[in-house]
């Protein structure tokens, strides 16, 4: 289990306001809700509610969901007037419908086997009125895997540094996966503090995507090419 994403999600939610542009992203979305007429949410993978305050500060009707209920409590205490729940992408069940559901910030990329990529899909599906919308952006196989290279980031939050080291190994077979070893330091002026995470994440190629998307009853509307990603707009048939 990643411990970014549980006992150092304070660290995350520090990290990743200086790693994303989350202004940028959330008008990419807005632009895609617009255009498909969307106004009731659910974004999986929310994470600490970068996103999720924005959503609700331009009036969407919002439900985020992830994984990790450290990620979630500073999420609440964010974002007190949304709405967040602890689940799994891979099998969720909601009592209402939306009518669009996205996954944001590549969380796809930690489903890694076939399985349970469709058990996403078909939980999304039946999380979605009919003809509802389907966002979610993913690391591009193989793409991302012609200049893989370890690389180190350098962090300033406040009057806290935070070095981490990444490691990167492919895994092709059986499906397009890496493995990402990340060595945090964190020096808050008093203290230091280290920990190493070990995690797989998994790339797609737009054929594996299409072909999953049609299983699972979704008809492709858009993909959006972002170079080593890509963003698929898709409906609910
Ligand atoms: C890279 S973070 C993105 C967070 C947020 N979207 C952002 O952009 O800051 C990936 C998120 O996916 C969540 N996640 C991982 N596996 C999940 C699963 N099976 N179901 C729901 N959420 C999951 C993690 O807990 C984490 O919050």
């Amino acid at each position: 289990m990643s411990q970014l994403y549980s006992t150092f999600a304070n660290i995350y939610h520090e990290m990743y306001q200086h790693i994303f542009d989350y202004d940028k992203e959330f008008e990419f979305y807005d632009a895609i809700l617009k255009k498909n007429n969307s106004h009731k949410i659910l974004e999986i993978g929310c994470g600490t509610g970068l996103l999720a305050q924005r959503f609700v500060a331009n009036g969407y009707d919002y439900l985020g969901l992830d994984l990790h209920e450290e990620m979630l409590q500073i999420a609440r205490s964010e974002v007190p007037s949304a709405k967040f729940i602890q689940g799994d992408m891979c099998n969720m069940q909601f009592k209402e419908q939306f009518q669009a559901v996205l996954i944001t910030g590549r969380s796809l990329a930690y489903i890694i086997n076939d399985k349970e990529v469709l058990d996403t899909f078909i939980s999304v599906s039946n999380a979605l009125v009919y003809k509802g919308t389907f966002v979610f952006g993913v690391f591009e196989a193989p793409a991302i895997f012609e200049d893989m290279h370890d690389f180190e980031q350098n962090i300033e939050h406040g009057s806290k540094k935070i070095k981490r080291i990444n490691k990167l190994k492919k895994i092709i077979s059986p499906a397009e996966t890496w493995d990402w070893n990340a060595k945090y330091i964190i020096d808050d002026g008093v203290t230091i503090t280290e920990f190493e995470d070990q995690t797989t994440l998994r790339a797609f190629t737009r054929k594996d995507i299409n072909e999953k998307l049609k299983i699972t009853g979704f008809a492709v509307k858009e993909i959006i090419d972002e170079g080593k990603t890509f963003t698929v707009v898709a409906e609910k048939k």
